[in-house]
Order: structure tokens, then sequence, then C-alpha cells
């Protein structure tokens, strides 16, 4: 098997760097990348489970997808345990706080439908118990492959260990809804190699998953963009000129920032089916900046590849700091180089009265973007919150060259189709 630099006759290009200068532009409550406050009265979409990362079907280009008239989303889910001993604290009440926070090691990919694009009703687990083969389904990427209603689910199988893996099933609708069948036979396609992406032996703290395939435009290959860190003994990265960037006078000191290294990964598919994968060098790296770099994914406008990815103000290096959002850089080619939107990164981030509201930003290609409520302050000093666990109100972006803006506010979990397709 050639591989992918002969194949495509592509010399492996150069990451693209997040410095800490740019990181240094970072301004949290500007109004133009800030999301508005989300009131703590939400609606919550279930009082049996949580739902947190929100994965619409779309199809290989990108393009947010309904089939017959139904909109479908897949979410990490997870029971809510109200009356389970466990999560009764010794006043004899539920702490939703601890059960929401272990919500990870129990995550479970499930779907739902509407005819609205909100208002979503529970359609159920995709994979029945037993099927994925480690306990965690992570986040990944449902595609609709064909009018048959063929679906490749992506997704992340964690503990042990963290592979990439996808499962094909199929989108049956009727007049009255929407289920999943198939997903049977889950198939794994690579995981960490510790030469360009960090392993498990390398940091306890890894981070390799939420796959992200799509169609390059331009070329018209298959890719996928994940979540890594770049491989290496962790403490053993430098922080050097080039990941510091362009800083003022008194800002050269790096601190432990040698511990942050996120990246955004990709690999390129060897078949058209996506079931054999070489992975390349990441796109972008944040060496000394941000230790997580998650759920990347592209918005191709104009020509251009904007590439979306969320991160946490706790992931931030030493000296250089943000709000939980998503943060964008463009580029005029998919190998780059990439350039920080808005100067910094920042495209979307909580407000710091309340820096919890909201994580998990997915930007569509109509310029909407979906996230789901983390938590929200009920008092003053934000000592009290309420747990979320479901969607947020979708808001409206417009993106401009290098900039972006934030212009509506929809509804709670309001995703729109952008296609329809009719099953044979
Ligand atoms: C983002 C995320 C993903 C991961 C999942 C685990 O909210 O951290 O990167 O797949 O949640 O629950």
């Amino acid at each position: 098997m050639k591989s992918n630099t002969e194949k495509f006759g592509k010399t492996p290009h150069q990451s693209s760097l997040w410095t800490r200068a740019d990181a240094l532009k970072v301004r949290a409550d500007d109004p133009t990348t800030t999301q508005p406050l989300v009131s703590a009265d939400f609606p919550v979409l279930s009082n049996e489970v949580f739902i947190w990362d929100t994965m619409p079907l779309r199809d290989m280009d990108g393009n947010v997808t309904s089939v017959d008239g139904w909109s479908v989303i897949f979410t990490l889910t997870a029971d809510r345990h109200p009356n389970d001993p466990e999560y009764i604290d010794e006043n004899g009440n539920y702490n939703i706080t601890r059960d929401w926070n272990d919500r990870h090691g129990r995550a479970k990919m499930y779907y739902w439908f509407s005819r609205t694009g909100k208002d979503w009703k529970l359609g159920g687990r995709v994979m029945a118990e037993g099927v994925s083969p480690t306990v965690r389904e992570w986040a990944g990427t449902p595609i609709l492959l064909n009018d048959q209603g063929e679906v490749d689910l992506y997704y992340t199988a964690v503990t042990p260990g963290a592979t990439i893996v996808k499962v094909r099933g199929r989108v049956v609708t009727t007049e009255h809804g929407v289920s999943m069948v198939g997903f049977e036979k889950v198939k794994p396609l690579f995981e960490a190699d510790g030469k360009m992406y960090q392993t498990e032996a390398q940091n306890s703290f890894w981070g390799f998953r939420d796959p992200w395939p799509f169609r390059d435009p331009k070329d018209g290959n298959l890719y996928m963009l994940f979540e890594g860190n770049v491989a290496g003994e962790r403490g053993s990265h430098k922080v050097g000129e080039a990941e510091i960037g362009d800083v003022p006078p008194g800002y050269e000191n790096v601190g432990n920032s040698r511990f942050q290294t996120a990246c955004v990964g990709i690999a390129v598919a060897r078949d058209a089916d996506g079931d054999d994968w070489e992975m390349l060098p990441p796109l972008l790296t944040a060496v000394g900046v941000n230790d997580q770099t998650e759920r990347p994914h592209f918005v191709f406008q104009d020509g251009k590849y904007y590439l979306f990815t969320i991160s946490h103000t706790f992931t931030y290096a030493d000296g250089v700091t943000g709000p939980d959002g998503v943060y964008g850089f463009v580029a005029d080619s998919l190998f780059g180089p990439y350039v920080p939107l808005n100067g910094s990164g920042l495209v979307l981030g909580n407000p710091s009265s309340q820096p919890f509201q909201t994580y998990s930003h997915y930007v569509m290609p109509n310029g909407l973007v979906t996230s789901f409520i983390d938590s929200v302050p009920t008092d003053e000093t934000g000592t009290q919150i309420r747990i979320g666990g479901t969607e947020a109100p979708t808001v409206g972006m417009k993106i401009k060259g290098q900039q972006t803006f934030v212009v509506a506010e929809y509804d709670y979990g309001f995703i729109p189709p952008m296609l329809d397709v009719t099953l044979k």
C-alpha cells in the first residue's frame, strides 16, 4: 500500500501553531465573540438522561441532513440518578452535580429526531449494550452515506485505551418517527502512534478522540480530523520561540506550559469507504498554549477552510487564558497555514459571569452554533448553580474573512436541516 505522500504527491505539511502571542489577544466578554447569557430557567430535554456533545446527522461534505423530513441528532448521553443512594447526600438530597460530573464514565450514544429541527424526541441507544468494545462511547460523527439510509457512525471507544472506530447501520423512517437499525459490528480504525500523536503510555492525561471525517471540497479525497496531543513523554515538550510567538517584553517566561500539548490531528483514507486510514502530522498544534483542542470540525466557505475546535479555561497553560467555548482558525488550503480567527482564535466563549454555562460548540455551515448547557448560576455570587445536561439556545454567527460575529440567538437545540434526503 502506497503511503499518502506517494499517493497524493504531497510533501508532509508543517503543522500550524496557535502561539502564546495569539492567545494573549483573547478577550473574554467581547460581545462579538461571547455567547448571550443563558437564563437559569432553561427547559430540559429529558428528566431521565443527561445529554452533552451533540452530533447532527450530516453528509460527507458537512451539510446537516434530514431524512424524509426528519431531523436527526446523536448525543453523548448518561442516565440521571435522582433516586440512586449513591447520589443521595447526607441530607437526603440528590447530588446532581456529582452525578453530572461522573457522566463521562458512562457515556453512551443516543439518537433523537424531530420534524421541526427542535423539540427533540428520544429515539434510544444507537448500539445495544455489549456491541461497543469499551465502557465509554465518546464523541464522533454520524454520516448519512446515501439514499438507502446507510449511516456510518465514527466515534471514540474509550476505557480501556482510546480507539477511533466506526460502526455501520441504517436510518429508517415512518410517519411517526425514526429508528436506527444495525450498528452491530464496530470496526477499530486507529489509535495514537506515539510518534505524531501522544499515547497513554507517554501521558496518562493524553487525549485522542472525536473523529470528524469529511471530503475535501478541493481535492475530493476523504480525510478525518480528530483531537490529539503532540507525541512525546509528558514534560518533554519544548516551548521555544515558535510556540511563544511575538510577545511583548516581559512575556517570555513560559512557566510550566510544556505540559499543555494539544493538537488537531488529521488522517487520510486509503480507500473510498473510509475503512483504512493513515495518520498524518497534526494540522494545528497548541504546545505551551492549551492541553485540549476537542471535537475539531470544518466549515468550508468562500473557498476557505474554517477549522473550529472547543477548549476550556482549565486546560490553558501558565500565563495565558480564555473562556470555555469554541476557537477557530482559517486557511486557504487544507494543510494550512492556519491563522487564528479574530486574531486570538476565540470565536464564541462563555461570558465571565457564567463561565460554565455552555460547552461543546459545533459550528454548522449555515453559521448556526449548537452547544449544551453545563451549569448556570442561580444566585448573584455564583455559588448556587443549576445543572443542565440539555441543549443550549443556538447562536447565529457570521463568518467573514478572518473575523466572526455573533448576530442572532435561536431556540434551545435548534438544528435545522440544510438538505433533505428522500430515502429510496
Ligand atoms: C467534549 C468531550 C469530548 C469527549 C466527550 C467525553 O465535551 O470532552 O472531547 O469525546 O466530551 O464525554
